[in-house]
This record gives structure tokens, C-alpha cells and sequence, in this order.
């Protein structure tokens, strides 16, 4: 059973008139490769479809405002977040969800919370929507595609790939690195590499 078509529409319809048309059509573009990674590896492809539609409904607040918002919730930020509003987008998602559709579901609410960091206690709805928020087929660069191939066949070396680019970006331009990400990192190194220490 597919999600009831009536909420879809009226996701779809709040991103269309919230959202900018870029940032409209990757979450769209991001749906449907998250619910094409979901069909390929078994995965609920329901939580995948509700977590790409919402995963950046937040993305274009003011940071004055999501500041606000965090407030209004009693979300508690850490000190990297109080740092990079930005990261918040991600973390306040499932207050959004569920305030403004009614949606409450711990996996959709996790893959929004990680879609930004990545943690070390990934799911299988976490890692669809980690990987195809990085490799839907709007994104243009190399890296995405080569993920977007590896995904097809194994999504936890896709989001492998996609955490070590993130934290090699972040590094290239110098700035702070949420310690979720590394977290990511090292558990799945030792999961695809059986990596040690040096
Ligand atoms: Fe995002
Ligand atoms: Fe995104």
C-alpha cells in the first residue's frame, strides 16, 4: 500500500508554494531516487517517500526564525549546532512533520535528523535518504553519479562514499566538522573495510 495519495498531495503542494523551484525540484528529484533505492535493497519505501518530501521543508527559514522554532519545540541544540544554524534544518524537521501533517514516525523522523551529519547507528531509511539527498540526478557533479551507480547495487558502500566527500568538503573549506559525522565514518569504515586504526 502506497501512501495515501491525499497527504502526498498536500506535501507536494506545500513544498511547491513554500520552497524556491530549485529547492522544490531536488526534494521531488530526491523522492523518487530515495523510493528507488527503498524498492531496489527492500527497504519501507513509504518512510523513504515521507522522509525525502520533508527532509529540507525547513531548509530556506531564516535562521533568526529556525532559532525560534527550536524554542518553540524545546529542541536543545548542542554546541555545534548552536555554531551552524543551519545544521537545524534537519533536527526540527519532525517537529515540522508532524505539526504541520500530522506525521509522527520514528524512522521518517531519524532519516531527516541525519540526512545532514550522518551518525554512527544508521538505518535502512537513514541511509536511503543520506545517500539519495547526495546523489539524486539533479546534483551534477561526478561524485554523485559514481554514488548513484554504487547505490544501485550496495547502499551501505554508497553511503560510505557520501560521508567521506562530506567530511572532505568540509575539511577543503576549513570548517567545523559535527562529530556525528565522524561517528558516521568510523562505523562504517569498520563495517565495509574492517578498517583499524593505524
Ligand atoms: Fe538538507
Ligand atoms: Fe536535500
Amino acid at each position: 500500500m502506497p501512501n495515501p495519495p491525499k497527504l502526498i498531495e498536500k506535501i507536494e503542494e506545500h513544498i511547491k508554494t513554500h520552497l524556491t523551484k530549485h529547492r522544490c525540484e531536488h526534494v521531488l528529484s530526491v523522492r523518487d531516487q530515495a523510493v528507488k533505492l527503498a524498492n531496489r535493497h527492500n527497504i519501507n519505501s513509504n518512510q523513504a517517500e515521507l522522509a525525502a518530501l520533508l527532509h529540507d521543508s525547513l531548509k530556506e527559514v531564516p535562521s533568526n526564525e529556525l532559532l525560534q522554532y527550536s524554542k518553540e519545540q524545546e529542541f536543545l541544540m548542542d554546541k555545534y549546532e548552536e555554531k551552524n544554524i543551519g545544521l537545524l534544518h534537519g533536527k526540527l524537521a519532525p517537529f515540522f512533520a508532524k505539526n504541520q501533517f500530522g506525521i509522527d514516525d520514528e524512522a521518517v523522523n531519524n532519516a531527516m535528523r541525519k540526512h545532514t551529519t550522518g551518525t554512527a547507528d544508521m538505518g535502512p531509511v537513514d541511509k536511503v535518504l543520506f545517500v539519495a539527498d547526495f546523489c539524486e540526478p539533479l546534483r551534477r557533479h561526478t561524485e554523485a553519479s559514481a554514488v548513484r551507480t554504487l547505490a544501485e547495487h550496495d547502499l551501505d558502500a554508497a553511503a560510505f562514499e557520501v560521508i567521506k566527500h562530506k567530511i572532505r568538503e568540509n575539511l577543503s573549506k576549513n570548517r567545523i566538522i559535527h562529530p556525528d559525522s565522524f561517528k558516521a565514518y568510523n562505523a562504517m569504515a569498520q563495517n565495509c573495510t574492517e578498517g583499524n586504526l593505524q
